[in-house]
């Protein structure tokens, strides 16, 4: 379908539902927060077709132009999907099951039905980047690819048996060949845009720069997962939206030597793999940001740039020693350490026709220890009350160099200078470790909100402190890092 018409502020969700009437797609909580409203996206990445579970309630429908869509409706009827191997042909032509749905009836994974499409998306999703490709589901793979999806009335367990359960039902294929002949096809189609179109998505770096120059005014939209609740809780009106997400250099992790360089507009879910490679320790912290569908349309930039306090990307790229690079057409690009951008509550220095290109994380050193701890209400798919990412590098039992990101603390996201300093040429002992508690206890006034009083925060750093120096000396941590949901339970 054409969006010509479609205004540039108006959700996919909504489009979906009350312009097209496919009202399989369901809306809980219009944030992100149930997946009742997850579909799927396929794009063209390598000559592959590439599936993503979104939330469409805080996706602008504009954003998906130019790519494969997936509804709950589709699964059984789109002649695009159909049985694997020899089926017969009136087997072909009867309304048959995807395997995500056939799952869900045989482990009993649907009780009143309200979150079961979003599920069955997800599965779908799942279907597509695992089972396809010969990779097992795992529980733990389930669990975190279900983190996003919200069940009041089954209960997970049934549902995480339905995702294990997919792999061992009658197959169905998409046919991809066709699919990404079609999106080569919607690429030549004119997508012409007027310069003073109400939805711009420049192609290229410097179309997006010229863009932003030539129109200050407009809402710079990436992934929409902040800027989408703007939409649908506090119901702001964008006349003109600036995507910055089809700009090719804003997609791209570049590898240097020194340093890993991700574009703004990498997908949170790409940035972190991008990370957890370097760095296997943060996959835990990795999924617990969020949900996947969140992280599949979230960027990293746009965290970046949200600026947040209780943001979780901002303390582990401050404990990494990231910097950000921002340009503007008329002055080229700078390059800052990523703390510095801040400069109040959801301020920064960027200038009205600047944006940020991509943050520079320096590589790995052979004597650092990092570790990164999250600590909210809710393990998974929940914000900080109090992030904490501690890298220190300790050689000789010495501490040689301390950085230290902190969230959840102040009204921006902050380096504990003063606790660096504390640490920075002090043998690593209990008593270092004991000092620096209390040093960066007392470095913060945190403030008091439904998250966590202030006196709690302030006692959660000493704590994670404390328990950076356990770990450090073989100590296993008890936390629900550590445990599994079935354990959990
Ligand atoms: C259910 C849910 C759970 C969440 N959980 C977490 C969580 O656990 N931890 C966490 O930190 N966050 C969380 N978030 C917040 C959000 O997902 C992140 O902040 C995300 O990274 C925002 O990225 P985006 O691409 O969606 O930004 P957008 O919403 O598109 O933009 C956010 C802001 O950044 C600006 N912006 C975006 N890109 C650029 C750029 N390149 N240059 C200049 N400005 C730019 C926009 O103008 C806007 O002001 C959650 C959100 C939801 C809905
Ligand atoms: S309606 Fe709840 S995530 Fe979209
Ligand atoms: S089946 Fe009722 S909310 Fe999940």
């Amino acid at each position: 379908m054409a969006l010509g018409n479609v205004p540039p502020d108006r959700t996919l969700l909504e489009v979906l539902r009350e312009d097209l009437g496919n009202t399989g797609t369901k809306e809980g909580c219009g944030e992100g927060d149930c997946g009742a409203c997850t579909v799927v996206l396929g794009e063209e990445r390598d000559g592959q077709l590439h599936y993503s579970a979104v939330n469409s309630c805080i996706r602008l429908a504009h954003s998906v132009d130019g790519m494969a869509l997936w509804t709950v409706e589709d699964l059984a009827e789109d002649p695009l999907i159909q049985p694997v191997g020899d089926a017969p042909a009136a087997a072909r032509q009867a309304i048959t099951l995807h395997p995500a749905q056939e799952a869900m009836v045989q482990c009993h994974g649907s009780q009143c039905g309200f979150c079961t499409p979003g599920f069955v998306m997800s599965l779908f999703g799942m279907y597509q980047n695992h089972v396809c490709h010969g990779r097992p589901i795992t529980r733990e793979l389930a669990q975190e690819e279900l983190s996003g999806n919200l069940c009041r009335c089954t209960g997970y367990r049934p549902i995480l048996d339905a995702a294990q359960q997919m792999a061992s039902l009658p197959g169905m294929a998409v046919n991809e060949a066709e699919v990404l002949q079609k999106l080569k096809l919607l690429r030549h189609v004119a997508l012409a845009q007027a310069a003073d179109s109400a939805y711009i998505a420049p192609p290229t770096l410097p179309d997006l720069l010229a863009a932003r120059a030539a129109h200050p005014g407009a809402q710079v939209v990436a992934g929409c997962t902040d800027v989408g609740l703007w939409v649908t809780k506090q119901h702001k009106q964008y006349s003109q939206v600036l995507d910055v997400t089809r700009a090719a250099e804003l997609r791209q992790v570049a590898q240097h030597a020194d340093a890993i360089h991700i574009g703004a507009a990498v997908t949170l879910t790409d940035a972190f793999a991008a990370l957890t490679a370097q760095w296997p320790q943060l996959h835990r912290f990795a999924t617990r940001f969020a949900g996947l569908p969140v992280r599949n349309s979230g960027t990293l930039g746009g965290n970046v740039a949200n600026g947040s306090p209780i943001g979780d990307s901002m303390p582990l790229l401050i404990a990494l020693r990231a910097q950000v690079v921002l340009a503007s057409q008329a002055r080229g690009e700078r390059q800052l350490p990523l703390e510095d951008l801040y400069t109040g509550y959801r301020q920064n220095v960027m200038a009205a026709d600047e944006l940020l290109v991509r943050i520079v994380v320096p590589r790995p050193s052979a004597q650092e220890r990092l570790r990164a701890y999250k600590i909210s209400k809710r393990f998974d798919d929940d914000i900080s009350a109090v992030c904490l990412v501690l890298n220190l590098d300790i050689a000789d039992g010495t501490v040689q160099r301390a950085s230290i990101g902190a969230g959840g603390v102040a009204a921006t996201p902050a380096r504990a200078r003063q606790t660096e300093a504390a640490l920075t040429g002090q043998p690593w002992t209990e008593a270092t470790a004991q000092r620096a508690a209390a040093v960066l206890q007392a470095e913060f006034s945190p403030i008091s909100d439904m998250r966590a009083s202030g006196a709690y925060r302030r006692q959660v750093l000493g704590s994670l402190l404390q328990r950076y120096w356990l770990e450090s000396q073989g100590q296993p941590s008890v936390s629900l890092d550590t445990l599994t949901l079935e354990a959990a339970v």
